[in-house]
């Protein structure tokens, strides 16, 4: 099946010549493309051309792109998207003053989440969780990872990455599920947390990385969740079994995360809201991704990660919404890059090597999707502008009008025909 995407008005590439990630100044490059079309051969981009050189006739399918700008599908590294319930009461309590740390010390928070998936069957979970995957694939979405850290026991967490796995396994964007067993101690556990460590360290993470439901492990390093020694325990374990970690750190307090996960190379580590100083050097040149969430910022009216000092220092640095119901009931990619224009002095071009490579990154999936590169898959977010700013610069406007996966159409929006 051999397809054109004839004759945009821009292909933002985001090439990277093949090093599957930007590094501080190289996030400012994304090579944009004029006059030129995309040959995609199953599934896969096949070849970048001049528009002069290319003849209809030549195609199974013609797609039709006239003043659209392309961009590599987005990829959505961080979310929470499987949750049951709502936090109004808790967003009220914060606007008559109450903090996010001070609402999950008196046992709200996370744990009212939990409370609310406990009580959610597999099938009442699917039909909550659907619309909200639908939304992001309106985005232009082509990657979506979502984790678990609601359910907190054996019977819950399963249950949730089951739902997960449902949708990775039905619909046509591709769904990365991670495993959060270790994102707050659940009530029962509250005093003995080497019971539930036991219980993720013995029984969850062999379970679930033998039956496929996750390949990356998740945890949440913070005063009141898991101190660094605990995620010290299970990244050690989880790392001999072979999955790929991830770390939640720096958001509230310096706790010891960051050493951890990078002591241990893990994939990325997300929020950096607090990060010291004279710790933003040791992101320098490493693999390790740096993932930063405006939109927790926003949400909790709190300080933003030091993006631009990260940048200097030769970081790389990815973005992604942290969609949840507690600190970003925000389920909007394009608001969070234009967030972190107007609140963290990003570039447009350093927003978008966040949304795409550098967060095909903190999954590991840069050599495959994340850039519009020669032999990577067909994954495009075609947006309906004449340049890539625009995506930015309208805010609250879903510019997206087509979603391809993999060469294939799976989102268009209603004005495209
Ligand atoms: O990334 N910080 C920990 N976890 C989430 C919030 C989860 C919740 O409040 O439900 C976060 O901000
Ligand atoms: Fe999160």
């Amino acid at each position: 099946m051999k397809k054109l995407l004839k004759a945009p008005s821009q292909i933002v590439t985001v090439d990277t010549k093949g090093k599957n990630l930007k590094r501080g100044i190289d996030l400012t490059s994304i090579d944009p493309l004029y006059d030129h079309s995309i040959i995609v051969e199953n599934g896969i981009i096949k070849d970048i051309v001049p528009d002069y050189s290319v003849a209809n006739n030549s195609f199974d399918q013609v797609i039709d792109v006239k003043d659209c700008t392309i961009l590599p599908g987005l990829v959505e590294c961080h979310t929470h998207t499987a949750f049951a319930g709502s936090r109004s009461n808790e967003f009220l309590m914060r606007l008559r003053g109450a903090t996010y740390e001070e609402i999950a010390a008196s046992g709200g928070g996370i744990i009212s989440t939990v409370k609310a998936v406990r009580q959610s069957t597999f099938e009442e979970l699917v039909e909550i969780i659907k619309p909200r995957i639908g939304l992001f694939i309106s985005q232009g979405i082509t990657t979506l990872e979502i984790k678990s850290g609601y359910g907190l026991s054996y019977y819950d967490e399963i249950k949730l990455l089951q739902v997960i796995n449902y949708f990775k396994n039905s619909l046509p964007i591709e769904i990365i599920p991670t495993f959060l067993g270790a994102h707050t101690y659940p009530p029962e556990y509250k005093n003995d947390h080497d019971k539930y460590l036991k219980i993720i360290s013995e029984e969850l993470l062999p379970f679930i990385i033998k039956n496929n439901l996750a390949g990356h492990v998740d945890a949440f390093c913070e005063k009141g969740a898991f101190s660094s020694e605990e995620v010290d325990r299970i990244f050690s374990k989880a790392k001999k079994l072979g999955y790929k970690l991830r770390l939640h750190t720096e958001q509230f307090n310096n706790v010891g995360g960051l050493d951890v996960a990078l002591r241990h190379k893990a994939l990325s580590v997300d929020h950096l809201e607090v990060i010291k100083n004279e710790d933003i050097h040791k992101l320098n040149g490493s693999d390790t991704v740096a993932v930063l969430l405006p939109g927790v910022s926003f949400f909790l009216d709190y300080q933003y990660a030091p993006a631009r000092e990260l940048l200097k220092n030769n970081a790389t640095v990815a973005l992604s919404t942290d969609y949840n119901p507690g600190s970003s009931n925000i389920p909007d990619l394009h608001f969070i890059m234009s967030l972190a224009a107007l609140k963290m002095k990003m570039t447009a071009e350093e927003i978008i090597s966040g949304v795409t490579i550098n967060a095909a990154k903190a999954l590991d999936m840069n050599r495959i999707t994340g850039s519009i590169e020669i032999g990577k898959q067909a994954d495009f977010a075609v947006f309906k502008a004449r340049e890539y700013q625009d995506i930015i610069y309208n805010i609250g406007q879903n510019l997206n009008s087509m979603t391809i996966k993999k060469g294939e159409i799976i989102y268009k929006s209603k004005t495209e025909k």
